[in-house]
């Protein structure tokens, strides 16, 4: 059976797109709540192959999308390179914040593939479950965003310790950088090797870089991984997911080399299907603001979205992950709605 996902990255127009939701998997799942509840700690999950992969396979059971991404999560990164990370109820995730120059040497560059091993075990797991037609993604976040976490140590609202970082001290913030290129492509092929169909990278910041920034800190460390996995990995799909970079997005298609761009819900399709999808795939974009109300409201939101994109390659998907507090018949309606318009 073939995978409609694929077909779509490699440039195909089909009879209805390919679907799949970012944060599908979570806590707006009741069965993602009770394995989370029993577990104390949230990467203790990403760690826990057999979790991990049954965690993957809920919302593929619930409304069998194209597409199971990968359980884990971005933050992994600044754990196997020796950073502290927890997250917290209500909260979000908490780091061990970046402050010296020591603490950007003291990264353990060396010990990727062996920390997330157990990652690399989920991968391998979710792909004998999956049925034949249904893709498997792996994820990596892209430098700059994980680094705000990593500077921030946790989620901003100002990002100002990271932004005065990078200004005032550029070449040891390029260092911090280059290291995150490097772990994030021995992920990225060590997920690929286990069996993911295609990459996603998850650049959630790339909209609060400065003009003057963007190059260096969005583009090129995104395009290095692009290459360096490609020398090892040619023919990789790859999905970027720059929210809000506004305008600069025809840039970040033209330079990076992804073949698909995921857009977020401020950019009209319309624009989209005009503008970018001569030159790649478009993935997106409902609100899940829509999701979360349900009913009629969400499915004329969808059918806008359709109407505009499905006449070039184009992936259905939220234009950000699904909210907590979404019911997930919601999902199953949206889900079937988006079935019925094509046999596949
Ligand atoms: O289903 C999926 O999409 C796969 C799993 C996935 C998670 N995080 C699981 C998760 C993916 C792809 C991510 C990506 C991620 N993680 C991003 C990029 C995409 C985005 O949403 O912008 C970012 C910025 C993170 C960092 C992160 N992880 C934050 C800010 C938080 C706390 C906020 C929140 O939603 O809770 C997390 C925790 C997290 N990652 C949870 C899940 C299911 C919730 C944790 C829990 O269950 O306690």
């Amino acid at each position: 059976m073939k995978k409609i996902f694929l077909e779509a990255l490699n440039g195909k127009i089909l009879e209805r797109p390919p679907f799949w939701f970012m944060r599908q998997a979570g806590r707006y799942l009741p069965e993602y709540r009770e394995i989370r509840h029993n577990i104390p700690s949230f990467l203790d999950l990403c760690y826990n192959p057999v979790f991990a992969s049954e965690v993957t396979m809920q919302p593929i059971d619930r409304f069998k999308p194209d597409v199971a991404i990968l359980f884990s999560d971005i933050l992994v990164i600044p754990d196997a390179l020796g950073r502290k990370v927890s997250f917290s109820k209500g909260i979000g995730p908490k780091l061990d914040p970046i402050i010296s120059t020591k603490d950007v040497e003291n990264l353990l560059v060396n010990n990727v593939n062996h920390h997330l091993s157990p990652v690399y075990e989920t991968v391998k797991k979710v792909k004998n479950r999956l049925p034949e037609d249904v893709s498997l993604l792996g994820f990596a976040g892209a430098p700059w965003t994980v680094a705000t976490y990593m500077v921030e140590g946790g989620s901003s609202r100002d990002f100002l310790k990271v932004k005065t970082w990078a200004r005032e001290d550029a070449e040891r913030f390029d260092c911090l950088l280059s290291i995150l290129v490097e772990a994030t492509t021995d992920y990225l092929i060590g997920q690929i090797e286990a069996g993911a169909d295609a990459i996603q990278i998850f650049d959630t910041w790339a909209g609060i870089v400065p003009s003057d920034q963007f190059n260096k800190f969005v583009i090129t460390p995104t395009k290095k991984i692009i290459s360096n996995v490609r020398k090892l990995k040619p023919d990789i799909k790859f999905i970027g997911f720059p929210k809000g970079i506004g305008p600069e997005i025809s840039t970040y298609i033209s330079e990076t080399g992804i073949d698909c761009i995921s857009i977020d819900s401020t950019l009209s399709p319309n624009y989209a299907a005009k503008y970018l999808q001569g030159d790649c795939t478009i993935q997106g974009n409902l609100d899940p603001v829509a999701l979360l109300i349900g009913g009629k409201t969400m499915l004329k939101a969808a059918d806008e979205i359709i109407k505009n994109l499905n006449d070039g390659p184009f992936i259905f998907n939220l234009g950000h992950g699904v909210m907590p507090q979404t019911p997930p018949e919601n999902v199953v309606l949206l889900a079937e709605h988006i079935k019925s318009l094509g046999n596949q």
